[in-house]
Protein backbone atom coordinates (compact mmCIF):
# COMPACT_ATOMS: atom_id res chain seq x y z
CA UNK A 1 0.00 0.00 0.00
CA UNK A 2 1.11 3.56 -0.72
CA UNK A 3 -0.19 6.56 0.85
CA UNK A 4 -0.01 9.55 -1.58
CA UNK A 5 -1.79 12.89 -3.29
CA UNK A 6 -3.60 12.20 -6.48
CA UNK A 7 -5.30 13.88 -9.04
CA UNK A 8 -8.92 13.76 -9.81
CA UNK A 9 -9.60 13.69 -13.51
CA UNK A 10 -13.36 13.28 -13.78
CA UNK A 11 -15.80 13.09 -10.88
CA UNK A 12 -19.13 12.05 -12.54
CA UNK A 13 -22.85 12.95 -11.40
CA UNK A 14 -24.86 9.71 -12.23
CA UNK A 15 -27.64 10.02 -9.88
CA UNK A 16 -29.25 10.66 -7.20
CA UNK A 17 -26.69 10.72 -4.11
CA UNK A 18 -24.13 8.35 -6.57
CA UNK A 19 -21.09 9.57 -8.57
CA UNK A 20 -17.73 7.83 -10.38
CA UNK A 21 -14.84 9.15 -9.49
CA UNK A 22 -12.24 8.70 -11.68
CA UNK A 23 -8.40 9.59 -10.79
CA UNK A 24 -4.93 9.15 -11.73
CA UNK A 25 -3.02 7.18 -9.43
CA UNK A 26 -0.70 4.96 -10.96
CA UNK A 27 0.93 2.52 -8.16
CA UNK A 28 -3.07 2.25 -6.96
CA UNK A 29 -3.95 0.66 -10.74
CA UNK A 30 -0.79 -1.45 -11.04
CA UNK A 31 -1.68 -2.83 -7.43
CA UNK A 32 -4.94 -2.96 -6.86
CA UNK A 33 -6.58 -6.43 -7.23
CA UNK A 34 -10.55 -6.87 -7.74
CA UNK A 35 -11.97 -6.91 -3.79
CA UNK A 36 -9.30 -4.28 -2.81
CA UNK A 37 -10.48 -0.90 -1.37
CA UNK A 38 -8.45 2.17 -1.02
CA UNK A 39 -9.19 4.62 1.82
CA UNK A 40 -10.06 8.09 -0.11
CA UNK A 41 -10.02 12.42 1.62
CA UNK A 42 -10.83 15.41 -0.12
CA UNK A 43 -8.73 17.68 1.54
CA UNK A 44 -5.50 17.44 3.97
CA UNK A 45 -6.97 19.38 6.37
CA UNK A 46 -8.46 17.75 9.54
CA UNK A 47 -12.41 17.72 8.65
CA UNK A 48 -12.81 15.68 8.26
CA UNK A 49 -9.76 13.62 9.62
CA UNK A 50 -9.79 10.47 8.98
CA UNK A 51 -10.28 8.90 5.08
CA UNK A 52 -13.36 7.05 4.15
CA UNK A 53 -13.25 3.26 2.86
CA UNK A 54 -14.14 2.45 -0.81
CA UNK A 55 -14.25 -0.08 -3.08
CA UNK A 56 -11.99 -0.08 -6.35
CA UNK A 57 -14.63 -0.38 -9.02
CA UNK A 58 -11.93 -0.53 -11.92
CA UNK A 59 -8.33 0.15 -12.85
CA UNK A 60 -6.72 0.62 -16.18
CA UNK A 61 -3.05 1.95 -15.88
CA UNK A 62 -2.61 4.71 -14.75
CA UNK A 63 -6.63 5.36 -13.77
CA UNK A 64 -8.51 3.86 -10.76
CA UNK A 65 -12.02 4.14 -10.74
CA UNK A 66 -14.48 4.91 -7.23
CA UNK A 67 -18.53 4.27 -7.61
CA UNK A 68 -19.53 6.07 -4.44
CA UNK A 69 -22.60 6.81 -2.57
CA UNK A 70 -23.10 10.43 -0.67
CA UNK A 71 -23.99 9.51 2.92
CA UNK A 72 -21.82 11.79 5.10
CA UNK A 73 -19.25 14.47 5.29
CA UNK A 74 -16.45 12.75 3.98
CA UNK A 75 -18.66 11.82 1.24
CA UNK A 76 -20.04 15.19 0.20
CA UNK A 77 -16.28 16.13 0.29
CA UNK A 78 -15.65 13.92 -1.83
CA UNK A 79 -18.51 15.14 -4.38
CA UNK A 80 -17.20 18.47 -4.20
CA UNK A 81 -13.60 17.39 -6.09
CA UNK A 82 -13.75 18.59 -9.23
CA UNK A 83 -10.99 18.02 -12.22
CA UNK A 84 -7.19 18.49 -11.09
CA UNK A 85 -7.92 18.76 -7.48
CA UNK A 86 -5.90 16.89 -5.41
CA UNK A 87 -7.11 14.01 -3.06
CA UNK A 88 -5.64 11.56 -0.96
CA UNK A 89 -5.55 7.74 -1.79
CA UNK A 90 -4.12 5.11 0.95
CA UNK A 91 -4.33 1.63 -0.68
CA UNK A 92 -4.46 -0.80 -2.27
CA UNK A 93 -5.77 -2.17 1.22
CA UNK A 94 -7.38 -5.58 2.20
CA UNK A 95 -7.52 -8.79 0.38
CA UNK A 96 -9.33 -9.99 -2.91
CA UNK A 97 -11.49 -12.07 -4.05
CA UNK A 98 -10.22 -15.91 -4.77
CA UNK A 99 -9.48 -16.56 -8.49
CA UNK A 100 -11.35 -19.01 -10.26
CA UNK A 101 -11.36 -20.73 -13.83
CA UNK A 102 -14.01 -22.56 -15.52
CA UNK A 103 -16.54 -21.99 -12.51
CA UNK A 104 -20.40 -20.80 -13.04
CA UNK A 105 -20.45 -17.95 -10.77
CA UNK A 106 -23.47 -16.04 -9.23
CA UNK A 107 -22.35 -12.21 -8.54
CA UNK A 108 -24.69 -10.40 -5.93
CA UNK A 109 -24.53 -6.85 -5.81
CA UNK A 110 -27.10 -4.47 -3.40
CA UNK A 111 -26.96 -0.90 -4.30
CA UNK A 112 -23.46 0.42 -4.25
CA UNK A 113 -21.68 -3.37 -3.52
CA UNK A 114 -22.07 -3.35 -7.50
CA UNK A 115 -18.89 -1.19 -7.05
CA UNK A 116 -16.36 -4.19 -6.02
CA UNK A 117 -18.78 -6.48 -8.11
CA UNK A 118 -18.04 -4.76 -11.24
CA UNK A 119 -14.09 -5.32 -11.05
CA UNK A 120 -14.72 -8.87 -10.11
CA UNK A 121 -17.37 -9.28 -13.59
CA UNK A 122 -14.28 -7.74 -15.17
CA UNK A 123 -11.51 -10.37 -13.49
CA UNK A 124 -14.18 -13.75 -13.67
CA UNK A 125 -16.07 -13.25 -17.20
CA UNK A 126 -13.19 -14.11 -19.37
CA UNK A 127 -12.24 -17.59 -17.80
CA UNK A 128 -16.03 -18.09 -16.16
CA UNK A 129 -19.82 -18.42 -16.66
CA UNK A 130 -20.72 -15.65 -14.39
CA UNK A 131 -24.44 -14.67 -13.82
CA UNK A 132 -25.23 -11.64 -11.67
CA UNK A 133 -28.02 -10.44 -9.61
CA UNK A 134 -28.25 -6.45 -8.86
CA UNK A 135 -30.36 -5.29 -6.51
CA UNK A 136 -31.13 -1.65 -4.71
CA UNK A 137 -34.03 0.36 -3.65
CA UNK A 138 -35.43 1.71 -6.21
CA UNK A 139 -34.90 3.11 -10.28
CA UNK A 140 -32.55 5.89 -9.43
CA UNK A 141 -30.26 3.94 -6.71
CA UNK A 142 -29.52 1.21 -9.32
CA UNK A 143 -27.18 2.27 -11.80
CA UNK A 144 -24.55 1.46 -14.30
CA UNK A 145 -27.13 -1.36 -16.13
CA UNK A 146 -25.99 -0.70 -19.48
CA UNK A 147 -21.91 -0.44 -18.62
CA UNK A 148 -22.63 -3.80 -17.09
CA UNK A 149 -24.02 -5.13 -20.36
CA UNK A 150 -20.64 -5.30 -21.79
CA UNK A 151 -19.26 -7.05 -19.53
CA UNK A 152 -19.61 -10.52 -20.75
CA UNK A 153 -22.37 -11.72 -18.22
CA UNK A 154 -24.02 -14.90 -19.23
CA UNK A 155 -27.29 -13.29 -17.82
CA UNK A 156 -28.01 -10.44 -15.07
CA UNK A 157 -31.13 -10.45 -12.96
CA UNK A 158 -32.60 -6.71 -12.03
CA UNK A 159 -34.42 -6.25 -8.81
CA UNK A 160 -35.92 -3.23 -7.14
CA UNK A 161 -37.25 -3.39 -3.56
CA UNK A 162 -40.32 -1.00 -4.84
CA UNK A 163 -40.69 -2.36 -8.23
CA UNK A 164 -40.05 1.51 -9.48
CA UNK A 165 -37.47 -0.37 -12.85
CA UNK A 166 -36.84 -4.16 -13.18
CA UNK A 167 -38.76 -6.94 -11.12
CA UNK A 168 -40.41 -5.64 -7.77
CA UNK A 169 -38.05 -7.50 -5.26
CA UNK A 170 -35.19 -8.63 -3.34
CA UNK A 171 -31.77 -9.89 -4.85
CA UNK A 172 -33.02 -12.83 -2.75
CA UNK A 173 -36.38 -12.83 -3.95
CA UNK A 174 -35.31 -15.73 -6.52
CA UNK A 175 -31.91 -16.48 -5.92
CA UNK A 176 -32.70 -20.02 -5.03
CA UNK A 177 -34.07 -20.89 -8.34
CA UNK A 178 -31.31 -18.98 -9.95
CA UNK A 179 -28.69 -21.25 -8.75
CA UNK A 180 -30.30 -24.43 -9.70
CA UNK A 181 -31.02 -23.39 -13.19
CA UNK A 182 -27.80 -22.30 -14.04
CA UNK A 183 -25.73 -24.62 -11.71
CA UNK A 184 -24.02 -22.20 -9.79
CA UNK A 185 -20.94 -23.42 -8.13
CA UNK A 186 -19.82 -20.04 -6.25
CA UNK A 187 -21.08 -17.27 -5.12
CA UNK A 188 -19.84 -13.68 -4.34
CA UNK A 189 -21.55 -10.80 -2.92
CA UNK A 190 -21.43 -7.37 -2.08
CA UNK A 191 -24.04 -5.26 -0.29
CA UNK A 192 -25.69 -3.64 2.54
CA UNK A 193 -25.63 -5.84 6.10
CA UNK A 194 -29.83 -6.62 5.77
CA UNK A 195 -28.90 -8.15 2.36
CA UNK A 196 -26.03 -10.18 3.90
CA UNK A 197 -28.11 -11.67 6.84
CA UNK A 198 -30.94 -12.79 3.95
CA UNK A 199 -28.63 -14.30 1.92
CA UNK A 200 -26.84 -16.46 4.85
CA UNK A 201 -30.59 -17.29 5.51
CA UNK A 202 -31.59 -18.22 1.97
CA UNK A 203 -27.92 -20.08 0.85
CA UNK A 204 -25.90 -21.16 3.63
CA UNK A 205 -25.88 -25.04 3.66
CA UNK A 206 -27.17 -25.42 0.30
CA UNK A 207 -23.75 -26.96 -1.41
CA UNK A 208 -22.27 -23.58 -3.31
CA UNK A 209 -18.67 -22.03 -2.21
CA UNK A 210 -20.02 -18.64 -0.91
CA UNK A 211 -17.52 -15.68 -0.13
CA UNK A 212 -18.90 -11.85 0.67
CA UNK A 213 -16.90 -8.77 0.42
CA UNK A 214 -18.62 -6.72 4.05
CA UNK A 215 -18.68 -2.94 5.04
CA UNK A 216 -17.93 -1.56 8.55
CA UNK A 217 -16.86 1.81 10.00
CA UNK A 218 -12.82 1.96 9.74
CA UNK A 219 -10.32 4.42 11.50
CA UNK A 220 -7.15 3.50 9.87
CA UNK A 221 -7.64 0.83 7.10
CA UNK A 222 -4.73 -1.42 7.90
CA UNK A 223 -5.71 -3.03 10.92
CA UNK A 224 -4.17 -1.03 13.56
CA UNK A 225 -7.89 0.43 15.59
CA UNK A 226 -9.60 -2.26 15.67
CA UNK A 227 -12.74 0.02 14.82
CA UNK A 228 -13.65 -2.49 12.17
CA UNK A 229 -13.62 -5.61 14.11
CA UNK A 230 -16.58 -8.57 13.16
CA UNK A 231 -17.50 -11.29 14.65
CA UNK A 232 -17.12 -15.15 13.66
CA UNK A 233 -18.63 -18.09 14.07
CA UNK A 234 -15.26 -19.45 15.76
CA UNK A 235 -16.69 -16.58 19.13
CA UNK A 236 -13.55 -14.22 17.51
CA UNK A 237 -13.32 -11.24 16.01
CA UNK A 238 -11.78 -10.64 12.98
CA UNK A 239 -10.26 -6.89 11.29
CA UNK A 240 -12.90 -5.79 7.90
CA UNK A 241 -9.97 -3.89 7.04
CA UNK A 242 -7.03 -6.91 7.00
CA UNK A 243 -8.54 -10.10 7.45
CA UNK A 244 -11.04 -8.62 4.98
CA UNK A 245 -13.14 -7.35 2.91
CA UNK A 246 -13.48 -10.87 1.55
CA UNK A 247 -14.37 -13.79 3.98
CA UNK A 248 -16.40 -16.80 3.42
CA UNK A 249 -20.17 -16.65 4.28
CA UNK A 250 -19.76 -19.30 6.98
CA UNK A 251 -16.63 -17.38 8.66
CA UNK A 252 -19.22 -14.57 9.78
CA UNK A 253 -21.40 -14.80 12.84
CA UNK A 254 -25.00 -13.77 10.94
CA UNK A 255 -27.64 -12.68 13.16
CA UNK A 256 -31.00 -14.12 11.24
CA UNK A 257 -29.71 -17.70 10.19
C1 LIG B 1 -14.28 -2.05 2.55
C2 LIG B 1 -15.33 -1.00 2.28
C3 LIG B 1 -15.66 -0.70 0.97
C4 LIG B 1 -16.61 0.29 0.71
N1 LIG B 1 -16.89 0.56 -0.59
C5 LIG B 1 -17.76 1.55 -0.89
C6 LIG B 1 -17.99 1.90 -2.24
O1 LIG B 1 -17.40 1.33 -3.17
N2 LIG B 1 -18.88 2.91 -2.49
C7 LIG B 1 -19.53 3.56 -1.48
O2 LIG B 1 -20.34 4.45 -1.76
N3 LIG B 1 -19.30 3.25 -0.19
C8 LIG B 1 -18.45 2.27 0.14
N4 LIG B 1 -18.20 1.96 1.46
C9 LIG B 1 -18.92 2.73 2.50
C10 LIG B 1 -18.25 4.08 2.70
O3 LIG B 1 -16.97 3.87 3.25
C11 LIG B 1 -19.07 4.94 3.68
O4 LIG B 1 -20.32 5.23 3.10
C12 LIG B 1 -18.31 6.21 3.98
O5 LIG B 1 -17.20 5.92 4.80
C13 LIG B 1 -19.20 7.22 4.71
O6 LIG B 1 -18.41 8.34 5.03
P1 LIG B 1 -19.08 9.76 5.31
O7 LIG B 1 -18.08 10.60 5.98
O8 LIG B 1 -19.73 10.30 4.08
O9 LIG B 1 -20.27 9.40 6.28
P2 LIG B 1 -20.24 9.51 7.87
O10 LIG B 1 -20.57 10.93 8.21
O11 LIG B 1 -19.01 8.89 8.41
O12 LIG B 1 -21.47 8.57 8.18
C14 LIG B 1 -22.78 8.83 7.67
C15 LIG B 1 -23.68 7.69 8.06
O13 LIG B 1 -23.29 6.49 7.37
C16 LIG B 1 -22.99 5.47 8.32
N5 LIG B 1 -21.83 4.72 7.80
C17 LIG B 1 -20.61 5.19 7.52
N6 LIG B 1 -19.81 4.21 7.08
C18 LIG B 1 -20.53 3.09 7.08
C19 LIG B 1 -20.28 1.73 6.77
N7 LIG B 1 -19.08 1.33 6.33
N8 LIG B 1 -21.27 0.85 6.93
C20 LIG B 1 -22.47 1.22 7.38
N9 LIG B 1 -22.80 2.49 7.69
C21 LIG B 1 -21.84 3.39 7.57
C22 LIG B 1 -22.66 6.19 9.60
O14 LIG B 1 -22.91 5.37 10.73
C23 LIG B 1 -23.62 7.37 9.55
O15 LIG B 1 -24.92 6.99 9.95
C24 LIG B 1 -17.28 0.97 1.77
C25 LIG B 1 -16.94 0.66 3.09
C26 LIG B 1 -15.99 -0.32 3.34
C27 LIG B 1 -15.62 -0.65 4.73
S1 LIG C 1 -10.02 0.05 10.28
FE1 LIG C 1 -8.51 0.15 11.83
S2 LIG C 1 -8.26 -1.96 12.33
FE2 LIG C 1 -9.63 -2.02 10.66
Amino acid sequence: MKDETCIVIENRHISKKYYMLKIKAPYLAENAKPGNFVMLKASSGLDPLLKRPFGVFNTNYPFTWVYYEVVGKGTAAIANLRADDPVQVLGPLGNRFPAFTGKNILLVAGGRGIAPIHYAICDYAPANNVFLIYGARSAGDLNLVEELKGLGLKKMFLYTDDGSAYQKGFVTTDIRRIIADHHIEVTVSCGPDAMFESLAHEIGGIGTENWVSLEALMGCGFGICYSCAVKTTADEYKKVCSDGPVFKMEEIAWQKQ
